[in-house]
């Protein structure tokens, strides 16, 4: 990779260096084909210059936190230099702000907050989140707090966009005196449809409240601000994100998050490199950042590899690469659209709700689990389906659906019916997806739609609701023998 190039040349050269794009397998037609990986918002592919970044690293591997031998100090500065570049990649001061990792995605960290938030005010024991939560950015506060509000969708035509300002405003006012935080993400991972996390930190801040964004399907795709030089008010108090949605998989979750509140309470996790001192009956936590929030050894490869993946981002340009996706995002809403017998979930009119990455459906008469299945057998489409961890949104946009052909199904039968039916099919976007991928979607779709019986009399249900092709079994070749 060229360490001169920006912006669009860039671009053009990372698109194609994604470990994965040219995996081949076999499919029930008996052909071999490229695989079409639209699945990114679940994981995304390795970004190759991150991954080769960290093989050389590799040479050098120590353990952080001592800078006596060579190794050990070139591990502790690339470690240092990945929180720093966290830290700008969000456009976050690093007086006010500190970043640390933690666990394997965004679930550790936005625990960590909860508990951190409930603690600096407890007195202040409710917390706001949406319906469109991921369960992530929405158990934890359930568990940490006293009570959560989860605030509703603005809805038109019978269809659900973002976060109501309005109705968040009110719910802030009404709840001022015990309003701790609002935790919103910044775009759905089942719809795509983006909230305004700026306004909702404005209004928080306005009802003495703080804000938390779930980054997990921004930081890939989304320019992120956290802090506004012109209106502090609408700074972000504290964001968590995803490594292996950030083109490095095996690294670890980023949070970035205001100092003075997580000074305000002792770290969850406690043990070696967060002490200054212990003694038998006492021990003192460190007041350093990312020491402090980081006990034990981190995964440190990992870290440095986001910190490449971020780098090449930011030097690419989160504005361009929000337009190059936005466009793919629309071509493949129209496409889909003019697809007879496609219910896409969620606002498709971009005028209202802009949408990133993710576009979410059902093929009438088929469940989704089967779309799934033949997306992937007969056209090499990786697409994922169920739930995709949000379940109340999931539930309240296919409960008409779901009612169509309850009153064929017998009461005992019910529960099976509904675990059958109750999800969605999601094709997901990234930096190295392209027309031809988007052209290659809405074609299966098509073809699909017009053969319904054809696909469908290939495949049986198993007991766990899985579709199984009744003849063709998927063959691989071990790339490590295990067994
Ligand atoms: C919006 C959102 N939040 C949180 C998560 C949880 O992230 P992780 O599985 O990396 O912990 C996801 C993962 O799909 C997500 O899409």
């Amino acid at each position: 990779m060229s360490h001169h190039k920006k912006g669009s040349d860039l671009f053009y050269e990372i698109q194609h260096a994604f470990i994965g794009l040219n995996t081949e397998y076999t499919l029930a037609t008996g052909e071999a084909t490229k695989r079409i990986y639209l699945d990114s918002t679940a994981s995304t592919l390795m970004m190759k210059p991150a991954h080769d970044a960290v093989e050389k690293f590799n040479h050098h591997y120590s353990n952080t936190h001592s800078t006596l031998h060579f190794g050990a100090k070139i591990s502790t500065d690339y470690y240092q230099w990945a929180h720093d570049r966290i830290l700008s990649f969000v456009r976050a001061d690093p007086e006010t702000y500190a970043c640390f990792f933690t666990g394997s995605g965004t679930t550790a960290g936005m625990n960590r907050l909860a508990r951190v938030f409930k603690h600096s005010r407890p007195e202040k024991e409710l917390a706001i989140v949406s319906i469109m939560e991921h369960h992530s950015n929405d158990l934890p506060h359930r568990k940490h707090m006293d009570k959560i509000i989860h605030v509703p969708l603005k809805e038109r035509n019978g269809k659900l966009g973002c976060v109501c300002i309005e109705t968040l405003e009110t719910i802030c006012k009404e709840n001022k005196g015990q309003l701790n935080y609002i935790a919103l993400t910044g775009v759905s991972n089942v719809t795509g449809i983006m909230n305004p996390i700026y306004e909702a930190a404005e209004i928080a801040h306005k009802y003495g409240a703080y804000m938390i964004v779930d980054g997990a399907q921004l930081a890939a795709h989304v320019p992120i601000q956290m802090c506004d030089p012109h209106n502090p008010n609408r700074n972000i108090d504290a964001i968590v994100f995803s490594g292996h949605k950030t083109y490095y998989p095996g690294s670890p979750g980023a949070v970035v998050a205001r100092k003075d509140l997580l000074l305000s309470v002792e770290p969850e996790e406690v043990g070696g490199g967060m002490v200054r001192d212990v003694f038998v009956d006492n021990y003192v936590v460190k007041s350093s950042f990312p020491d402090r929030e980081e006990a034990g050894t981190p995964n440190i490869p990992g870290a440095i590899g986001l910190a490449v993946a971020v780098d090449i981002l930011d030097r690419i340009g989160m504005h361009f690469l929000f337009e190059e996706e936005d466009e793919l995002i629309q071509l493949a809403l129209k496409k889909m659209k003019s697809i007879p017998d496609i219910r896409i979930y969620g606002e498709t009119n971009t005028d209202f709700c802009k949408r990133v990455a993710s576009i979410s459906f059902n093929m009438k008469e088929l469940d989704h689990g089967l779309t799934a299945a033949i997306l992937n057998d007969y056209f090499n489409i990786a697409v994922r389906n169920d739930c995709f961890c949000a379940h109340p949104y999931v539930k309240e946009m296919i409960m008409d659906d779901l009612m169509l052909g309850i009153e064929d199904v017998d009461m005992d039968d019910i529960a099976d019916y509904v675990e059958l039916k109750r999800g969605m099919v999601r094709a997901s976007f990234g930096l190295y997806s392209t027309k031809e991928d988007v052209i290659a979607l809405a074609d299966a779709l098509m073809e699909i739609a017009t053969n319904k019986d054809k696909y469908t009399k290939q495949y049986q249900v198993d007991s766990h609701g899985n579709y199984i092709h009744t003849s063709f079994q998927f063959a691989f070749t071990p790339f490590y023998p295990i067994k």
